[in-house]
């Protein structure tokens, strides 16, 4: 039998998809910058990637801010259980038809996977690059600010978190296609009705 569930509240759905056009923006702006795409020019891809930059950083405030007031941050807090039969689901029992092992509920929408999945982008994915892109566009102030390292080197882990976003994006929307019918997961993070398979 399946339940309508209401999971995703007005705020989280704006997040999210204000998150992937402004991530999926950086990207390519990005890539224009390190010269591996030619898309808007090289000067306007530099001041538009500054700005969609800033906009995630602001972005990112208020999710913080929501999360913590709301204390939906616990979804996010590491649980063990069932991460092997959740890794044998997307490797194997996808494939076959199976049932996935993890039961969706308001109280835990996030699958013990997502969670380290997700808590890694916020913990170390999202401030890699911030940090970096901060040191970025403060290089001129390096001498004043005591900072001595190479511009090259920070330019380089920029771009490696480039690239770990672009690996997260690809699985990520893989992913958002595997519910059933396949756009179930994504039609719940537009509406934020998703209809569960209750068991
Ligand atoms: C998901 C987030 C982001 C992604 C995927 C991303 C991606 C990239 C990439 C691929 C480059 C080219 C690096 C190179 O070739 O040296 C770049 C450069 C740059 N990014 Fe980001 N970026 C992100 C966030 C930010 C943020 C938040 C800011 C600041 C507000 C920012 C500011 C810069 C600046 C100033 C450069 C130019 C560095 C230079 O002068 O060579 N980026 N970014």
């Amino acid at each position: 039998m399946k339940q309508k569930l209401y999971l995703y509240t007005r705020f989280e759905r704006l997040w999210h998809w204000t998150q992937a056009f402004l991530i999926i923006f950086l990207l390519l702006t990005g890539f224009e910058i390190h010269g591996s795409l030619e898309i808007f020019g090289y000067e306007k891809a530099y001041l538009w990637h500054v700005y969609a930059g800033m906009a995630l950083v602001i972005l990112t405030a208020f999710a913080i801010f929501w999360h913590l007031t709301t204390g939906a941050w616990r979804h996010y807090w590491p649980v063990k259980e069932k991460i092997p039969q959740i890794c044998y689901y997307y490797l194997v029992g996808i494939f076959r038809g199976e049932p996935h092992p993890f039961e969706k509920r308001p109280d835990q929408k996030l699958n013990p996977l997502q969670r380290l999945a997700y808590l890694f982008l916020k913990l170390v994915l999202f401030p890699l690059q911030f940090v970096t892109a901060f040191l970025l566009l403060s290089y001129q102030w390096w001498p004043a600010l005591g900072i001595s390292a190479s511009f090259r080197k920070v330019a380089y882990y920029h771009t490696a978190g480039a690239f770990a976003f672009l690996f997260f994006l690809i699985i990520h929307v893989y992913l958002a296609t595997t519910g059933k019918p396949w756009y179930s997961h994504l039609r719940g993070m537009i509406l934020g009705w998703e209809e569960v398979e209750l068991r």
